[in-house]
């Protein structure tokens, strides 16, 4: 497929008959990248004229976001075409259609094979070819079952149309804004590199654009989000590459920006001129997100991660030093083939010895086409279960500690929505934690510090201190 659509060709004006409003529904499955992705795919269907529908019921068009990373992100997906064909097949007997559209990293993966497996699906379309999509439901319209899995040579992000003022505005003060894409590091248990392809960076010059517009329209923290964001080596305007530390100064320069967060980092990226950033850059969050995966050297050589975990801890006693009220999460798997209980040992200790304020756990899953799962030595069920029920209390008890040691702090909390009761907003503070406090509706969208007075299981409670502002 060679044909691509630039926005211009893609205004509906010209094309769309507006007798009725047509919605479309995109659901996201898998990682902040997907989310991002999930927005821009939105703001395509907004300029094929589609409203957004609330509930699939009320959609004309369905697209599916997939995640191809565990089999059970996978897996998920095909039980939730089967409800979407039956759906397909009720609003057939009433003279409606419904597009279903299969997109992101189990499209890319799986291609064809989700045709096959679910013949309702009208458009499979890659990561790394969405901004052709307007062009694809055009050719659905005329056969069934178009594929687009290419990672076309012309750059996605310039073809994609800017989001609108009202879809910004919709989605409120927290963005993420893609820097980076793709990775090279092939991990032996990953499908990331074979499902977003190999590592690009966006312009320095088209970030700073994308986040001049998102803080006129009302953000005030953006996320700046890659597979291996802080491999990011971008160029400016004068050709010169810039790393990620210095976009992340050009992000907090921008009128209107409060916070600047950045994920997801690999050790062997973590510079030092990025963590002199945490030191110098207000804006930046105090908090590091660096996915170690085990904590047993000889795991991590097998996982193919090139780092050790004396490195490691030397990087997080690093950022400790530049920034003292830093804090850590990670991604853990647990079960790797050839994993010994030694070897599960160490990850207990690495984190015992890290302390975390949050982290994710996860049980290995064999992705077909990846090293690891044609290793000898794949770990049963019952022991991974186990190891996993292990990290996890550790990890869930880190997290309450890191939540309780917040009580009497003050935080600078961006209250994102109205909480449950009235008179009540929620936002969060710097270390991603959900803080609730009583204040009025107009401090939405805006940063105030907070006093934290209780913590709870899953989000802090506060009172605000000082006068809210935008
Ligand atoms: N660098 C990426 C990591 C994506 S995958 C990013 O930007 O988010 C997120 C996490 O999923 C990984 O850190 C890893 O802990 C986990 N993961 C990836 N592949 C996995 C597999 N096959 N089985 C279990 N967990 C996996
Ligand atoms: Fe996957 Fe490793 Fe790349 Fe992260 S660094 S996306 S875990 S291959
Ligand atoms: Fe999943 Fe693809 Fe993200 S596999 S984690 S949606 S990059």
């Amino acid at each position: 497929m060679t044909e691509s659509i630039t926005f211009d060709d893609a205004r509906p004006s010209a094309r769309v008959a507006r007798s009725e409003v047509r919605r479309a529904l995109v659901k996201s499955f898998g990682c902040q990248m997907n989310i991002y992705d999930s927005q821009r795919i939105a703001d395509l269907a907004a300029l094929e004229g589609y409203a957004e529908a609330a509930r699939v019921e009320d959609a004309d068009l369905v697209v599916l976001n997939t995640c191809h990373i565990r089999e059970r992100a996978s897996e998920k997906i095909f039980s939730e075409l089967g409800k979407l064909r039956e759906l397909k097949d009720e609003r057939r007997k009433a003279g409606k259609g419904v597009t279903l559209v299969v997109a992101g990293c189990v499209a890319q993966a799986e291609g064809a094979e989700i045709l096959r497996r679910q013949p309702a699906v009208d458009v499979v379309v890659g990561p790394q070819s969405y901004h052709r999509l307007p062009y694809l439901l055009r050719e659905a319209q005329v056969r069934s079952g178009v594929i687009d899995t290419e990672f076309p040579a012309e750059d996605k992000f310039s073809r994609l149309p800017p989001s609108s003022r009202e879809a910004i505005a919709r989605r409120g003060a927290v963005a993420f804004v893609a820097v980076q894409e793709g990775c090279d590091k092939f991990c032996s248990f990953c499908v990331v590199p074979y499902t977003r392809g190999a590592e690009v960076s966006r312009p320095v010059g088209a970030i700073v654009q994308e986040i001049e517009r998102l803080a006129a329209g009302g953000v005030r923290e953006v996320m700046l989000i890659g597979q291996n964001v802080n491999a990011y080596h971008g160029l400016d305007g004068d050709g010169r590459p810039v790393r990620l530390s210095g976009l992340i100064r050009a992000a907090a320069a921008v009128h209107g920006i409060r916070r600047v967060r950045y994920a997801t980092s690999h050790p062997n990226d973590m510079g030092d001129d990025l963590i002199a950033a945490h030191r110098d850059v207000e804006a930046l969050a105090p908090y590091l997100h660096l996915p170690v995966q085990s904590g047993s050297d000889r795991v991590l050589a097998s996982m193919n991660r090139r780092h050790t975990v004396a490195g490691y801890l030397d990087i997080v006693t690093r950022a400790r030093a530049a920034r003292s009220d830093i804090a850590l999460s990670s991604d853990f798997i647990v079960g790797y083939p050839g994993e010994s209980d030694a070897d599960f040992r160490a990850t207990l200790d690495l984190a015992a010895k890290v302390h975390y304020a949050s982290s994710y756990a996860f049980k290995y899953s064999p992705r077909p086409g990846t090293p690891a799962a044609e290793m000898e030595g794949q770990v049963g069920e019952a022991v991974k279960a186990s190891r996993l029920a292990e990290l996890q209390a550790l990890l869930e008890q880190q997290r309450q500690a890191f939540n309780q040691a917040s009580i009497g702090r003050r935080f600078d909390v961006l209250f994102e929505k109205p909480g449950r009761r009235d008179g009540q907003v929620i936002g969060r503070s710097p270390y991603m934690q959900s803080v609730f406090a009583e204040g009025p509706l107009a401090v939405v969208g805006a940063m105030a510090e907070v006093e934290i007075v209780a913590a709870g299981p899953y989000s802090l409670q506060g009172r605000i201190v000082s006068p809210a502002s935008y």
